[in-house]
């Protein structure tokens, strides 16, 4: 297993689903972690059940101030800050049609405008820890399209070229960003999917995963990767992007 012993790591959106599973994995390797999440009871009662001096507080990533505030929290809890992992994210499944200017907005403020609030706040401790990682989340929806998804992807598709982006910025300062892509996995999101995309698709959601991925993938699987690139194991790879779908990406068909 990656060994993390001694990185101190925040985790937005931490509470559920692939960032709780993220935090899990990350103590599971030797780090310290504060997960962080607008559901700040959520975010508490995760860290009590993952144990091992995880600290769960409230950041909503829609604000400077709380992306400010929560990494403040981190390097104060753990002295310092070597991994954040930008996982707090949003979807709104409408068709182009339907879709409010709000709602649009709304999608890209959380998954990009999240990911640039937090790294900018991240940098200074990133950047003194001398092997700083970011990790963002990305999906296969920021790869390529999808029918009522466009504020998804689009938003997705804009935390792919931040990553590059921050990562040639970050070079100097031995930090990487690196992106996750995952396919459709087992959370609450993918639940929230399955009714929206059985309206408009020829075959049902589940029959649709199991053409294009073979199963959905667990929470556990993405945050294998993520701990593989926040450790010292990854120090060579800076603004790439990883699918892990299942071969979802690798088909035509
Ligand atoms: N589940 C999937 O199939 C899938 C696939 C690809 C990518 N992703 C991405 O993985 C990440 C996690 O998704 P998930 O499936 O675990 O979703 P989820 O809905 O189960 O959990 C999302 C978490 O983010 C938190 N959150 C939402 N808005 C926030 C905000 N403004 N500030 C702070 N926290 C906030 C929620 O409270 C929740 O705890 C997201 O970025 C998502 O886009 C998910």
């Amino acid at each position: 297993m990656t060994d993390l012993t001694g990185r101190r790591a925040l985790v937005t959106g931490g509470a559920q689903g692939i960032g709780r599973a993220i935090a899990q994995r990350l103590v599971a390797a030797g780090a310290q972690v504060v997960l962080a999440d607008k559901n700040e009871q959520g975010a508490q009662n995760t860290a009590k059940e993952i144990g091992g001096g995880t600290v769960g507080i409230r950041c909503d990533v829609r604000s400077a101030d709380d992306a400010g505030d929560a990494v403040a929290a981190a390097v104060e809890g753990m002295g310092g800050l070597d991994v954040l992992v930008n996982n707090a994210g949003i979807e709104i499944a409408k068709p182009v049609t339907e879709l409010t200017d709000e709602e649009f907005m709304r999608v890209l403020n959380v998954n990009a405008g999240g990911t640039f609030r937090a790294t900018q706040a991240a940098i200074p401790a990133l950047a003194a820890s001398g092997s700083g990682a970011i990790v963002n989340l990305g999906s296969v929806a920021g790869m390529s399209g999808g029918p009522m998804l466009s504020a998804y992807c689009a938003s997705k598709g804009a935390v792919l070229r931040f990553t590059e982006s921050a990562a040639i910025e970050l070079r100097q300062s031995g930090i990487t960003v690196n992106t996750v892509c995952p396919g459709i996995v087992s959370t609450e999101m993918a639940d929230r999917l399955v009714a929206p995309i059985d309206a408009v698709s020829p075959a049902p959601f589940a029959e649709l995963i199991a053409m294009r991925q073979g199963r959905p993938g667990t929470p556990d699987e993405v945050a294998g990767l993520v701990a593989f690139l926040a450790s010292g194991e990854a120090r060579f790879i800076t603004g790439a992007h990883y699918a892990i779908d299942g071969g979802l990406t690798a088909s035509l068909f």
